[in-house]
């Protein structure tokens, strides 16, 4: 039976499509994806979990991290990874170093490396550093010896395509490559739930009819698990911008609130309250309105000055300052939150000792990519304070992330222990099990007066409160014993 790119290409009388004819059995297709991360090893651990027609391989530079992904110590920590990766890891789903193999043997190519802010030259800070997917791309026509489809699956510039499609162009063995869009809306955490039962997956192509019936391909492989009207297609540079904007919009949310929390600290009003008023409207939506310490995570903020970049490029300054906004009031709630600290133990933190409650940049991940607690704890550090740092999944990172810090931390993995002796806990990660910790217990063994720094707004106020504790949550009155 064929499939409905062979139709096409037989109605039109012109062959199978190069990517079409050398799959052989027993998988239908063989799927490569370029960069083990995040990204690449949960969304491609979905297709073969869902696809088991097909053969999915998953490369990487890194030996360290494929080992991981070849051990039952998987490199990430996300809820179901495991079950779906046991699931598929070899029978159809495979992880290797060897890259050039990779490529030589596959129909289909994403490329799911990192595409971090650019650190040094022309547009440090705000462009995206597109080398490890030039290099991509090199190895891709280097190693090729049959013609493929390429996907852009890391969040990447508008009009990036267009300069993968040249490079890949230019090489002398007259293979054809089809640069297809489509970037990735999962959030870490969720990424099971999300690769599982996606809002929508986005495919965008070029117009022409090779870049159509790439696309096709694409829809195929999808449809094996996403229903239909979930799958929408547009024009490569429309799926290449929605990603940013997508992520610029989300992280607006998240910095609108956090703005008013500021206002509601000042006038008395309670940011849960605003907001459950605010989202009922259903225009405005309810989910995504959690006033915090403010957004972590390796995407929001690149994406975002990303998107300036790019503004500024076109030279729409007012289009760029209105984006910017957003990252500025995500650094002001950060700073805040430090000074409200500071204020009210009495304008002094030197050897204080301060419990960090989580230090992941969300609940259910052990990723601290950008979280606010580097930069909470950057900053107490400068205030002489002395830190103890708890988080069930992230405290390997975190040893990372502080290396070279100077100042006293100390890391502890039992959240009472953590707090014992203490004069003060703060709420960086949102994980329940936080919610549930015995808190009478743990005022029992802290120093006194005791404070709690709610950055997340996950526990119940009043109730530490009636316990002894000087109460400090986000956008709502404080409750105190002075
Ligand atoms: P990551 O850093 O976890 O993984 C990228 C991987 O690519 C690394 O393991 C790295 O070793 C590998 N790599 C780099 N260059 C390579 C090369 N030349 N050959 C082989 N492997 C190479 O990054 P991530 O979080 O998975 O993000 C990847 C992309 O997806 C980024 O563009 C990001 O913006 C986007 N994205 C991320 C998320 C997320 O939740 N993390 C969600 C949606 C989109
Ligand atoms: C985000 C997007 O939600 C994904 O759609 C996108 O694919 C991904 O970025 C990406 O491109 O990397 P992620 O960063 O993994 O996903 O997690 P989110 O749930 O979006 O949380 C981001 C940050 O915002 C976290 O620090 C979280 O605690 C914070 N947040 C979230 C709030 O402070 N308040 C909220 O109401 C929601």
């Amino acid at each position: 039976m064929l499939t409905s790119v062979q139709k096409v290409f037989k109605t039109q009388n012109c062959g199978l499509p190069p990517w079409e004819i050398k799959s052989e059995m027993p998988f239908k297709r063989k799927i490569l994806c370029i960069g083990a991360g995040y990204v690449g090893g949960p969304t491609m651990a979905m297709i073969a979990f869902k696809c088991s027609q097909y053969k999915v391989t998953v490369v990487d530079i890194n030996p360290e991290r494929i080992a991981r992904w070849n051990s039952d110590d998987l490199p990430i920590y996300e809820p179901g990874l495991d079950e779906v990766v046991r699931a598929a890891r070899g029978r159809n789903l495979f992880f290797s170093t060897e890259i050039e193999k990779g490529i030589r043997d596959s129909d289909v190519i994403f490329v799911s490396v990192n595409t971090p802010t650019k650190t040094f030259g022309a547009g440090a800070g705000m462009a995206a550093d597109l080398q490890y997917w030039d290099k991509t791309a090199r190895e891709i026509r280097k190693h090729s010896q049959s013609s493929k489809i390429i996907v852009e699956k890391s969040t990447l510039p508008v009009k990036t395509a267009q300069a993968m499609e040249r490079i890949l162009a230019c090489g002398d063995n007259g293979l054809c490559f089809d640069v297809l869009s489509n970037p990735e809306f999962l959030a870490e955490g969720n990424a099971i739930k999300d690769l599982e039962n996606p809002d929508r997956v986005l495919i965008g192509s070029s117009q022409t009819t090779e870049g159509l019936l790439a696309r096709d391909v694409l829809v195929e492989i999808y449809a094996n698990w996403v229903p239909k009207n979930k799958i929408i297609t547009s024009n490569i540079w429309s799926s290449e911008l929605s990603k940013l904007v997508a992520n610029a919009f989300l992280a607006q949310r998240i910095s609108s609130v956090n703005s008013i929390s500021a206002l509601c600290e000042k006038a008395d009003a309670d940011i849960q309250e605003v907001t459950r008023a605010v989202g009922m409207d259903s225009r405005v939506g309810n989910k995504f309105l959690n006033a915090s310490v403010g957004f972590g995570g390796s995407c929001f903020k690149k994406d975002i000055l990303n998107l300036v970049y790019i503004c500024r490029h076109y030279d729409l300054k007012e289009v760029a300052d209105y984006w910017e906004g957003v990252v500025r009031i995500n650094d002001y709630q950060k700073e805040r939150f430090i000074l409200n600290m500071l204020h009210v133990m009495f304008n002094t933190l030197a050897g204080k000792k301060i419990c960090l409650l989580g230090f992941a940049f969300k609940a259910d991940t052990g990723d601290t990519r950008e979280s606010p607690a580097i930069r909470i704890t950057k900053r107490l550090l400068e205030e002489k304070a002395d830190l103890v740092i708890t988080d069930p999944k992230a405290i390997d990172n975190a040893k990372d992330d502080l290396k070279g810090v100077t100042g006293s931390i100390s890391y502890v993995e039992d959240p009472y222990e953590a707090a014992a002796g203490c004069c003060a806990i703060a709420v960086m990660t949102e994980w329940s099990l936080y919610k549930e910790l015995d808190y009478r217990e743990i005022y029992r063994k802290m120093a006194k007066p005791a404070f709690v720094f709610d950055g997340r707004n996950i526990l119940d106020h009043p109730a530490l409160h009636e316990i002894g504790f000087n109460v400090f949550p986000i956008g709502k009155p404080s409750l105190t014993h002075f």
